[in-house]
């Protein structure tokens, strides 16, 4: 298989090419242009002029950002904070969430401090700030760039009322171990639909336009590769080639780059031996050289100061390693605000390098329109406004997956739910829980708006709806013991003498309500308050506490289950897919939960989330994830989906358990049904020059018929994937490279088309060029990563 590389061709053709091929490459992969929102004439003479005027503990005030709200990590003790923002030795202050409290030390900063710098003020706006929208990885299973779109507007618009214009969004670290509490804030295990998902961030953010009054400027985290880590253990070492670096991991963050990102966070993990807040190759060599990055970068909360932990040298040495590598803020560290200065008066950091920092920091605050409107206005406050919640609700329908919905004998499907359910019993510990509905990050979200299951079921069935809560998120002195390990590290309160509960009585007394009722909605899950998120690493996927006890006695009163997942993370649900018919994962749904859940399990809306992560059979699987590379002995097919063959040996599988998942990447039902034509390729072969000319245009196209054959309208998201059959390093056995969100009538049909060129079908070879080869491509085309609906694209020499 050969490359179109300069040391595969002769020297005459060589000559004869040289121009033409320099110019092909250069088309394909364009060198990065300055970002325009950062970088103008203006913007630049306005902070040449300032900086020349700085001090230099002015200047490194700017490189210092405290926390003078809560706390989101340990230990932020730092109370001078008036007088740090009246000296002009403060850059950034965050998690303040009020225009009260940012005006406060706005007027300090702008009024006393010598050069009048305005502050940054930043904060974890995740999904929503004050209206709580579902999760990232339930946004995500949308596969809808414009609601992630929308959320982001609403959360932009409510945090600059609030006087933040600098958000601490989006995560685009891929994650492929749901042991890490933080797949919750992702967009899941893959490249190409992680990228989409960071574009649609940044852009709903930012509007292109940062000047705009509500436009917020974006953080993307946390940089590199944090979603990587070992094991699945939050803040742990990353280890990885280069390759799966770059072209899985390291893609979204490039979209985001690619789409205006105003800043970064670096993150806490090392890779490959170096600690990402301190790694010159990545933070400069990846993200400035080679992609053009005009912004600047924060350090993750304490990342610098803990750099000292990975054992990277003493406070004065982290703290130059991080600013030379470039980091170019230190988030509640204060050691670039203590061991900066006297390194540049002792000439071994040269002064350069904390302007470049300034430089950087300045830009984005100029490009924000602070120096010209510092204040938020005060006024009144927030509600949730019926606007507002049909917003959250409208989002919230569409990231539900159905997984399962099979007959049952003389009942049919159970879902939708018809009038046929006289009597309904609602089961679970997240049946009525409002806190639980906000999910992991809802920093500033208020449990008093969000609606319940229950709430919105009884709404509906009025004395139709019976209710019991069957257990605990978590039983037994487990109760105790994990219910004090709240987010920030304190105690919830009262929790010490939470009595314990006692399951048996609680499961005994849902079993009756389940056999007074034609169905029963069992509302199961884990806590999205203290078991997901930041430092919430869990060994085990299975239901918390007695959720699984509580399960199998509803079902074994042989009345017809209908199970609501509640969970920021892929579960184990595998009993459950073995014994309970139909099966909605709904994630962590917001404010409006339960009217988005009961509009979705009656049928009004039509459920068309897809999984942006697979769902395990067994924690062992982990980490699980559908674009595998290959082995030289495969089991049960590339993908290994067909059954385990207990005879097979000597093959890439376990003993124990199927290879494939048990929900795949991309899986999701529908009340309706839709099939596909055999997909076509506008042109069967593509001569390799033609694809490093594409760029971004297509050198080839694949269309496909998609029609509702069922009896309701639906919205299907058409899958492409492709499969490199014969590169010079292998690649993954299906790669998702398009998707499309198809609204259809029943019987209606609509031709889909994906382009294929460059981006699509590049990959990185082992010189770390990304670069095409002639070979042939498998495409597949369906409603899952499980598509079979086949054609091909040979690329000639
Ligand atoms: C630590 C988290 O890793 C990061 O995501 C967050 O933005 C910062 N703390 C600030 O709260």
């Amino acid at each position: 298989m050969k490359s179109l590389t300069l040391c595969s061709l002769r020297p005459l053709s060589l000559l004869l090419l040289a121009a033409s091929l320099f110019s092909l490459t250069a088309a394909s992969q364009p060198a990065p242009r300055p970002n325009p929102q950062l970088v103008s004439k203006d913007v630049n003479a306005r902070v040449e002029a300032l900086l020349r005027q700085m001090t230099l503990d002015e200047k490194v005030g700017q490189l210092a950002q405290f926390s003078a709200g809560f706390a989101t990590g340990p230990g932020a003790n730092n109370l001078r904070y008036d007088e740090l923002a009246a000296k002009g030795q403060v850059g950034s202050l965050l998690s303040l969430v009020s225009a009260e409290s940012t005006n406060h030390y706005q007027h300090l900063a702008v009024e006393k401090s010598r050069l009048h710098i305005p502050i940054l003020f930043g904060m974890d706006v995740i999904h929503g700030h004050r209206t709580t929208f579902p999760v990232p990885l339930a946004l995500a299973a949308s596969w809808d760039p414009a609601t992630i779109e929308t959320v982001a507007r609403m959360g932009a618009v409510e945090a600059r009322a609030d006087g933040i214009p600098w958000v601490f969004s989006p995560m685009v670290d891929i994650a492929r171990d749901p042991r890490w509490g933080r797949i919750i804030e992702s967009a899941g295990e893959d490249p190409y639909l992680g990228s989409a998902m960071a574009r649609a961030w940044v852009k709903g953010y930012q509007q292109d336009d940062l000047s705009k009054p509500d436009s917020v400027a974006v953080s993307v985290k946390h940089f590199a590769a944090y979603g990587g880590a070992i094991a699945g253990r939050d803040y742990n070492a990353v280890d990885m080639g280069e390759i799966t670096l770059r072209q899985v991991y390291l893609e979204p963050y490039r979209a985001a780059v690619e789409a205006g990102a105003a800043t970064l966070m670096s993150s806490f993990n090392s890779i490959n031996g170096i600690p990402a807040s301190a790694n010159p190759f990545t933070l400069t060599q990846i993200l400035r050289k080679e992609w053009g990055f005009d912004g600047f970068v924060v350090s993750d909360w304490g990342a610098v100061a803990e750099l000292r932990n990975h054992s990277i040298g003493d406070d004065a040495t982290v703290a130059r390693k991080a600013l030379e590598a470039g980091v170019d803020m230190d988030m509640e560290g204060n050691l670039f605000g203590t061991v900066i200065a006297a390194q540049v008066r002792s000439g071994k950091i040269p002064e350069a390098v904390v302007d470049e920092a300034v430089r950087r920091i300045l830009r984005v605050k100029f490009a924000l329109g602070l120096f010209d409107h510092p204040y938020t206005a005060e006024g009144p406050a927030y509600d949730a406004t019926p606007e507002r919640r049909a917003a959250a609700r409208k989002v919230a329908e569409e990231t539900f997956v159905l997984l399962k919905n099979d007959p049952v004998e003389g009942v049919g499907a159970l879902l939708p739910l018809t009038a046929k359910a006289k009597k309904v019993a609602l089961i679970g510990p997240l049946a009525d829980s409002q806190t639980e509905m906000l999910g992991a990050w809802a920093v500033t979200g208020d449990p008093k708006y969000a609606v319940t299951l229950k709430t919105a079921l009884s709404e509906r069935l009025g004395d139709r709806l019976l209710y019991a809560q069957g257990c605990d998120l978590l039983s037994g002195e487990d109760a105790n013991v994990l219910k004090q390990a709240s987010f920030t590290g304190q105690a919830v309160a009262g929790s010490k003498d939470m009595p314990i509960p006692d399951d048996q009585k609680t499961i005994a007394e849902a079993v009756e309500t389940a056999k007074k009722a034609d169905v029963a909605i069992l509302a199961l899950g884990e806590s999205a308050s203290w078991m997901e998120g930041e430092a919430a690493s869990r060994a085990t996927l299975g239901f918390t506490g007695a959720q699984q006890q509580l399960l199998e006695a509803v079902v074994a009163t042989g009345k017809p289950v209908i199970l609501v997942v509640l969970a920021g993370r892929p579960l184990e649900l595998k009993w459950a897919a073995q014994h309970v018919p139909a099966i909605l994962e709904a994630w962590s749904p917001g404010i409006e939960a339960g009217p988005a859940l009961v509009r979705v399990l009656f049928g009004d809306v039509n459920p068309s989330g897809k999984l942006p992560a697979s769902l395990p059979r067994a924690v062992g699987q982990e980490p699980l994830y559908y674009a595998q590379l290959p082995t030289g002995r495969p089991a049960h097919g590339d993908l290994g989906h067909l059954p385990r063959d207990p005879g097979e040996r000597f093959m890439s599988r376990y003993m124990d358990e199927e290879n494939s998942a048990l929900y795949p990447f991309g899986w999701g039902l529908s009340y309706t049904r839709f099939s596909y034509s055999q997909p076509t390729i506008s042109r069967p072969e593509v001569p390799m020059r033609e694809i490093f000319a594409s760029g971004h245009h297509p050198a080839a196209t694949v269309g496909v018929e998609v029609k509702n054959t069922g009896g309701v309208a639906g919205t299907e998201v058409v899958q492409l994937y492709i499969r490199n059959t014969s590169a010079s390093v292998e690649q993954p056995v299906r790669e998702l490279k398009g998707f499309a969100r198809v609204t259809l009538a029943p019987g209606e049909s609509k031709h889909v088309e994906f382009p294929l060129g460059f981006d699509e079908l590049s990959f990185y070879n082992a010189e770390i060029h990304r670069t095409v080869e002639a070979t042939t491509y498998k495409i597949w085309v369906g409603g899952s990563s499980l598509a079979t609906a086949e054609t091909s694209l040979q690329v000639t020499e």
